[in-house]
């Protein structure tokens, strides 16, 4: 029987590893499925373990029996003839051969097993990870990063748990209660048939208990464990703000309602475990009795002798001990699928983006873009956003991209890298529809540095060289210098070693916008595109890289989308963008002649505030 003080350990353990409500029957179906689809992959070592378990359980199984033949023997009493000793001595060597067998069978099954979660939890990561990098932008701006990556180690972890239960714990206890039944039923019928009665009303009610009782209220007191996690973390991370209102005790009484919350649902968890955990044991209880009962009667009707008994209680506490923690094994296993449906899930999901099967590289050598009639929006939204849009950038070209935030422009940018698939229309590089080629390559030839550039929590000088890996340090220093950022990157303790801090939190904001222009400088595209990527420099910095871009735009098509005006002026052609539509475009010149133009009075209006903002002692000349 379970000891009542195992109970709450058990449930704190299941509550705080499952945060999830109760999952149905589809989800159960696709984890297995998942799961016995990998283990298909390792037929030969499934089979050895199975069959190792299979073997050792047996060993158990037959163990009672020669218990049996041993007390016979010894019972027969101290004129031991030769005969008793015969038996005594047969029925010891079989004991102790059936522990042998026992122990090396579990140990080639364990160490098969060790083998056989490593392969899968490797194969399943590898393959979450492959999937997941190949999502949409869509996807990924749909999904916390945190909570993807949680839910790819979360299941992998959970697998070890399902396949531990399933193999060496609930598959045993199958063999076991067959085993048994069959063995005891051969010698007398009638108990083969309490025993399997029993242990199957046993079963069944255990299941009912654990999946229909306790769970449901487990999953509830999960969701409020996490939201008193929750709570925690959100008063905690705003201490700054707590501190600024002198409110403590406001934040002391408001986690004191999580708490009450908290701990009723996690009381009846626990009671309801209790309980269930009870009811299981009056029911062994019952069959306890049920057997002893009926071994006495077989022993006093004279059909069984004192070793007969012996076998049958051996037998029956053998038994015992395997359906004893049936529940915890259900809950194991309910508690691992449901923290591996979200990880089977990843595979079931589409792509978003995805290459056609007949995708080839992309040839850019000229680096003409045309959008042909483009109709998109964004997924949920139902507006759309480019409406039968229509522009060509010549190869060469360079191009100012301007207006209001929000007006689609670097829209435009994620369509031309083909982020996401447009709804209507085409989208083409020297010619080709980018729909039909492969992303990796059209990519890879397009240099991008984005409006809130991203690093690795890598050294510098790997985020410099990340678009053109295995290039000298020379050259990468080369690239920082263009991008003026050789100067900060020098001052760092390590140098180019420096470790930036997950996605470059390390660095001031101008910083992080120089190391991500080295990059683009370094990866020598025919198509660059700047996403305001000087919009957190200063004006020094910003007027040394504008000559380090404009070396880099020789022979190369250039967007620059900007909201300093004066960044874009001298570029060959500015499109003007509001609401998904170029308004005007032409150059500067152009532009600032048209009466009652808005790049006009944008211009103006920037020029009026930068002479304001720049009048002191440092003014510059004025701008004109
Ligand atoms: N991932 C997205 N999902 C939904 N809407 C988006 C997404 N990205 C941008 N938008 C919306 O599309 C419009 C154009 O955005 P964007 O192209 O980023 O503008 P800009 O770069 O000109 O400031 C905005 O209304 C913005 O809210
Ligand atoms: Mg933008």
């Amino acid at each position: 029987m379970s000891s009542p003080r195992q109970i709450p350990s058990i449930l704190v353990r299941s509550y705080r590893i499952m945060h999830r409500l109760p999952i149905e029957g589809g989800a159960f179906r696709d984890v297995l499925a998942f799961t016995a689809h990998h283990w298909g992959k390792q037929p030969a070592r499934l089979a050895i373990i199975m069959t190792a378990m299979l073997a050792s359980t047996m060993a158990d199984v037959l163990t009672p029996l020669y218990s049996g033949q041993l007390i016979d023997a010894v019972s027969r009493g101290a004129a031991a003839e030769a005969t008793a000793w015969d038996g005594a001595l047969a029925a010891f060597f079989m004991l102790v051969a059936l522990a042998l067998a026992a122990m090396v069978m579990r140990h080639i099954a364990f160490i098969g097993i060790v083998d056989l979660t490593l392969k899968m939890t490797s194969d399943i990561t590898s393959d979450a990870f492959h999937r997941v990098q190949r999502f949409s932008s869509d996807w990924h701006a749909k999904s916390f990063a945190g909570s993807t990556v949680r839910k790819i180690t979360r299941g992998a972890r959970a697998l070890d748990l399902l396949n531990d239960t399933i193999l060496i714990l609930l598959f045993p206890s199958l063999i076991m209660f067959v085993g048994s039944t069959a063995l005891l039923g051969w010698y007398w019928p009638g108990m083969g048939l309490i025993i399997a009665c029993g242990s199957l009303v046993y079963c069944v009610m255990t299941i009912m208990l654990s999946l229909g009782y306790v769970a449901p209220a487990a999953s509830l007191a999960n969701s409020w464990d996490s939201r008193l996690g929750g709570a925690l973390a959100d008063a905690i991370s705003c201490n700054a703000v707590v501190k600024g209102f002198g409110a403590e005790v406001r934040e002391d009484k408001r986690l004191a309602k999580f708490i009450a919350k908290w701990k009723h649902r996690t009381r009846r968890t626990w009671v309801r475990g209790t309980i269930s955990s009870t009811i299981q044991g009056m029911t062994l209880v019952a069959l306890r009795a049920a057997v002893i009962g009926y071994a006495l009667l077989l022993w006093s009707r004279g059909q069984a002798t004192q070793g007969n008994v012996a076998f049958l209680l051996t037998s029956f506490l053998v038994l015992h001990s395997y359906l004893r923690d049936l529940g915890t094994h259900v809950r194991s296993v309910q508690r691992s699928v449901n923290d591996m449906e979200e990880l089977v899930d990843i595979q079931s999901q589409p792509l978003g983006v995805a290459d056609r099967p007949e995708a080839k590289p992309i040839r850019i050598t000229k680096g003409q873009i045309d959008f042909e009639n483009v109709h998109f929006h964004y997924g949920d939204h139902r507006l759309r956003l480019y409406n039968d849009f229509s522009v060509s950038i010549k190869a060469g070209e360079r191009v100012g991209l301007v207006g209001p935030s929000g007006s689609g422009k670097t829209t435009y940018a994620k369509l031309i890298q083909r982020l996401y698939d447009v709804s209507g229309g085409r989208v083409l590089i020297d010619g080709q529809d980018i729909s039909n080629v492969t992303q990796a390559s059209l990519r890879s030839q397009i240099a991008i540095v984005q409006q809130e550039p991203i690093l690795f929590h890598r050294s510098l000088a790997d985020n410099i060289a990340y678009g053109q890996p295995g290039v000298s340090q020379a050259e990468i220093e080369e690239a920082a210098r263009l991008a003026s950022a050789h100067e900060f990157i020098a001052r760092l303790p390590k140098g180019y070693g420096t470790l930036v801090g997950e996605r470059g939190v390390k660095l001031s904001g101008g910083e992080r916008q120089r190391v991500a222009i080295a990059r683009a400088f370094l990866a020598n595209a025919p198509i660059l595109i700047l996403d305001e990527a000087t919009s957190s420099l200063d004006s020094e910095s910003e007027m040394l890289i504008q000559k380090a871009i404009e070396r880099l735009m020789v022979s190369r098509t250039t967007l620059i989308i900007a909201h300093r005006l004066s960044t874009v002026r001298a570029l060959d052609r500015l499109f003007v963008f509001d609401r998904g539509r170029i308004m005007e475009e032409g150059d500067h010149a152009t532009l600032m002649s048209l009466d009652g133009g808005i790049y006009r009075r944008l211009f103006e209006r920037q020029a009026l505030g930068l002479t304001k903002s720049l009048s002191g002692p440092f003014c510059g000349p004025p701008l004109p």
